[in-house]
């Protein structure tokens, strides 16, 4: 695959994410993308691996006891250290052979509210998986760098990432974050509303690749005209009387299982402009808002946005990658950006 492994220093930046890992290579672009899910066995009380990534994934909800898929990164942090350090690892030696003789150096992105210490367990992490230096760039400047937005202007950018664990909402201007925060309210959150929706009006048990599924194929954030929309089938078990069972969904049912976590999302865009400065708050009302992240994907929810906050919505291209795009670009034009790399504390 692209030649990986050739006798130069790869240089990477790390989207580490809730739900997918991407690994952008310096000069070549993103090569990795996998899903953030790690299955392991657990033997006299070791943890030994057992697969990663795609492979791990298709694990998820179908193990037996003595193994264990697990999603080691929680709200966009590290929640089970081991367990993510490995997979860090097992990442960065998929696409760094070890032909190459010199270490790279190895930006990752982090959360604007990560803190010192979950900054020093990721840089770790990263330094033991054998980089020469590892960098930390906030997420919501690698997502808008990645979007194309215009940070190093003297303008006010509003940059909505919606990943699986967390909503990210700033602005930034000049290159700096003027105002961030995050909601914990994502991809996660819009599957588990699915669930307990059709728990509660269906009698009907999904798990969660289920309800992922549901929400990237009919999932939308706004009624649909007639009153019905598109209509999906979908298979779990009656809680009535314990058996498998087959129905169909419409989105009309799917927006409203997820109107909780889109009004969520909305007031976390709502909570942000009122707290911009006015001559910036300003600028984007001129210029709208950008969506990133793989939520933003979610049908007509850059509509909803728009009726809600009287904003202009643009969805990024290649939302999925924007961020590690953002990084890899702040790594290839480091000199230039210099500042948004943090290499240091
Ligand atoms: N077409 C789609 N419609 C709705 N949601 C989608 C779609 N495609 C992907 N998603 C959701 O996007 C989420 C993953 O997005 P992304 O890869 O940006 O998250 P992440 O970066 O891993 O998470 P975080 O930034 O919170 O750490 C998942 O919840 C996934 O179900
Ligand atoms: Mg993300």
């Amino acid at each position: 695959m692209f030649g990986l492994g050739s006798l130069f220093s790869s240089d990477m930046a790390i989207d580490l994410g809730t739900a997918n890992t991407l690994v952008y290579v310096k000069g070549k672009g993103v090569i990795l993308n996998e899903p953030s899910v790690v299955a392991y066995q657990v033997k006299d009380g070791q943890k030994k691996a057992l697969a990663f990534g795609e492979d791990a994934k298709l694990m998820l909800g179908r193990t037996p006891g003595s193994i264990k898929a697990i999603r080691p990164m929680r709200d966009g942090v590290i929640a089970d250290f081991d367990v993510a350090e490995e997979m860090i690892k097992h990442f960065i030696r998929k696409v760094h052979k070890r032909t190459t003789f010199t270490k790279p150096k190895i930006v990752v992105c982090v959360p604007h509210g990560a803190t010192p210490v979950e900054k020093r367990a990721i840089r770790q992490s990263v330094l033991s998986a054998g980089a020469r230096r590892a960098g930390l760039i906030a997420e919501p400047i690698a997502a808008a760098i990645g979007a194309g937005m215009p940070i190093t202007d003297p303008t006010g950018s509003m940059v909505v990432d919606i990943g699986g664990g967390t909503t990210e909402v700033a602005v930034m201007s000049l290159a700096d974050i003027v105002y961030a925060r995050s909601a914990r309210v994502g991809g996660d959150r819009m599957d588990e509303a699915i669930i307990s929706y059709l728990r509660r009006q269906h009698n009907l048990l999904v798990g969660e690749a289920t309800a992922e599924r549901i929400k990237t194929t009919i999932g939308t954030a706004r009624m649909p005209d007639d009153g019905l929309g598109a209509t999906m089938s979908i298979r779990g078990r009656d809680l009535l009387n314990g058996v498998p069972k087959e129905t169909e969904i419409n989105q009309a049912q799917v927006a409203e299982a997820l109107s909780e976590p889109v009004q969520q999302i909305c007031e976390a865009v709502m909570n942000a402009l009122e707290a911009t400065p006015p001559d910036l708050a300003a600028d984007i009302v001129d210029r709208g808002v950008m969506l990133t992240g793989g939520g933003a994907l979610l049908g007509e929810l850059d509509l909803a946005l728009r009726e809600q906050t009287g904003l202009a919505v643009t969805v990024a291209d290649e939302s999925l990658n924007c961020v590690a795009l953002g990084t890899g670009r702040a790594l290839e034009y480091e000199k230039k950006l210099a500042h948004v790399i943090d290499y240091e504390s």
